[in-house]
């Protein structure tokens, strides 16, 4: 990549940053909320933090963004836990509350846990809230994120952020009202904040193998958890939030809730989105109704400007070899790397095997999953909240292009995806959320690519 494109990736960043900042400003003198100017007009006042979907990755966000609150010296409790299930919210609190209360930054009373499919309103619409972590299955961050902003909160929305094209557009225009009233939004592309990974992006775009002339992303990895069919049964409403993973309208299929981590550095690399996608997929060893309508393999060639190809394999396999890695290929050489939180690791080397720069992420590297929580917290207190809702819902959106290439066999644009009404989500949830039934909910098909058309 040459050197003016650098400069200018520099300074649009700037520009956002800049005028997120007074519109911060701006809004906070509007509002009587704890926008980040008004936190900064108020002096060291207490932050206060609540978790929506208090599952593995919503309660150690919550783990994260105390972490970072503490190494900033900023003074912030989490307040508020809301699930579905009520089991997550006993156990979430209580592992929270022994972490954390011995620090002086719990303070979960009984009348701010919600357990139920309104929770996430209940916990978004308390006043003892002001960042709210959205770790809910992905086809309900629109909702999520919809009712924070609407109440005024700041955000923290693990990836990925949309599932088809209707929450795409839903999670932008969110992020537009966030803008325009000072609040922050901040994604789970954690190795967006990783010092070792940022170098190897950083080095990709300053030439260190030449111009980029393909890559080749896996994220080839094992079966994950299933919760059953519940005791006394969940109605199907329940049964398919519950098991999450397996439903294309709640999970945006492997693709989107795993693989999006390397489908992310793609386009972070290439500093685009692609044009188009050619892809395979289907499900071959997670066959039984149980595992909902997801495939467990895709194989994706994206193809961006100037015919630059990238392809990605992704899939779900017991007792296959698992690889998870990145590798761009240029005209120089070659940048293998491998992801890790907090030690990814990577090598660059010339065509003809020479060694041009390694990082081991060892030495210097940082712990990105407290890093992006620092990121948020420095914007809210400093009064330039961050904004990043655009570059995770495209990425989102580049595995939902694969994923739908896959799933119908024909080659598509992006554009055409974005202008698409695809909308996978069951009726009735739009107005007041998803509802608890007994609701008729059958099993989506899965997808046979030929007959399916998007
Ligand atoms: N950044 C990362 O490295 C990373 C790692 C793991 C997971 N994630 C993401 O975090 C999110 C959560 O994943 P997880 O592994 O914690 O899953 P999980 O199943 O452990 O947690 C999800 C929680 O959401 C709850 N839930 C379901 N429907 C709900 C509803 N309608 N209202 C409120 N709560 C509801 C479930 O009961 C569950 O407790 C996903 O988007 C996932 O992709 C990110």
């Amino acid at each position: 990549m040459s050197e003016s494109k650098n400069s200018a990736i520099s300074r649009r960043s700037f520009v956002k940053q800049g005028s997120a900042g007074l519109a911060a400003t701006a809004a906070a003198a509007n509002l009587g909320l704890l926008t980040t100017g008004a936190y900064a007009q108020a002096g060291n006042q207490e932050l206060r933090l609540g978790v929506v979907g208090a599952g593995g990755r919503g309660s150690g966000a919550v783990g994260n963004c105390l972490q970072a609150a503490e190494e900033l010296g900023i003074p912030m409790k989490l307040t508020a836990v809301a699930d579905l299930a009520p089991e997550r919210v006993a156990d979430s609190t209580k592992a929270l509350g022994e972490a954390w209360g011995p620090k002086n930054r719990f303070d979960v009373k009984p009348d701010r846990q919600f357990s139920g499919m309104d929770a996430y309103k209940k916990l978004c619409s308390n006043p003892d809230v002001d960042v709210v972590v959205q770790a809910t299955p992905p086809g309900l961050r629109y909702l999520t994120l919809r009712e924070a902003v609407n109440n005024g909160k700041h955000s923290f929305v693990e990836k990925p952020v949309c599932v088809d094209a209707d929450t795409y557009h839903h999670v932008l225009a969110s992020g537009n009202i966030a803008k325009n009233k000072g609040l922050a939004i901040v994604s789970g592309t954690q190795y967006r904040r990783e010092n070792s990974y940022k170098d190897a992006i950083d080095q990709l775009q300053n030439g260190i193998i030449g111009d980029i002339m393909a890559s080749y992303q896996y994220y080839c990895g094992g079966t994950l958890w299933h919760r059953g069919k519940g005791t006394p049964p969940w109605t199907p409403m329940e049964y398919q939030m519950r098991n999450w993973l397996y439903f294309t309208w709640l999970s945006g299929d492997l693709i989107a809730e795993q693989s999006i981590h390397n489908i992310d550095a793609i386009n972070w690399s290439m500093d685009a989105n692609p044009v188009k996608a050619y892809a395979s997929g289907g499900r071959i060893s997670r066959t039984d109704a149980a595992f909902g309508n997801v495939y467990d393999h895709f194989d994706v060639h994206f193809e961006y400007a100037n015919g630059i190809r990238s392809s990605f394999m992704g899939r779900q396999y017991q007792g296959a070899t698992n690889k998870v890695e990145n590798r761009w290929v240029g005209t120089k050489g070659e940048l293998y790397l491998k992801p890790n939180p907090g030690r990814t690791a990577w090598i660059a080397k010339t065509h003809d095997g020479q060694i041009v720069k390694r990082n081991t992420g060892r030495r210097g590297n940082n712990q990105p999953y407290v890093e992006e929580h620092k990121e948020l917290l420095k914007g809210i207190v400093d009064g330039k909240p961050v904004m990043e809702i655009q570059e995770v819902a495209d990425s989102s959106m580049t595995c939902i292009l694969g994923r739908e290439a896959a799933y119908s066999g024909k080659e598509l644009t992006f554009d055409y995806l974005v202008k698409s009404n695809l909308k996978l989500r069951p009726g009735g949830i739009d107005a007041n959320g998803p509802q608890p039934g007994p609701v008729n909910l059958p099993f989506p098909d899965v997808r046979r690519p030929g007959s399916y058309k998007i």
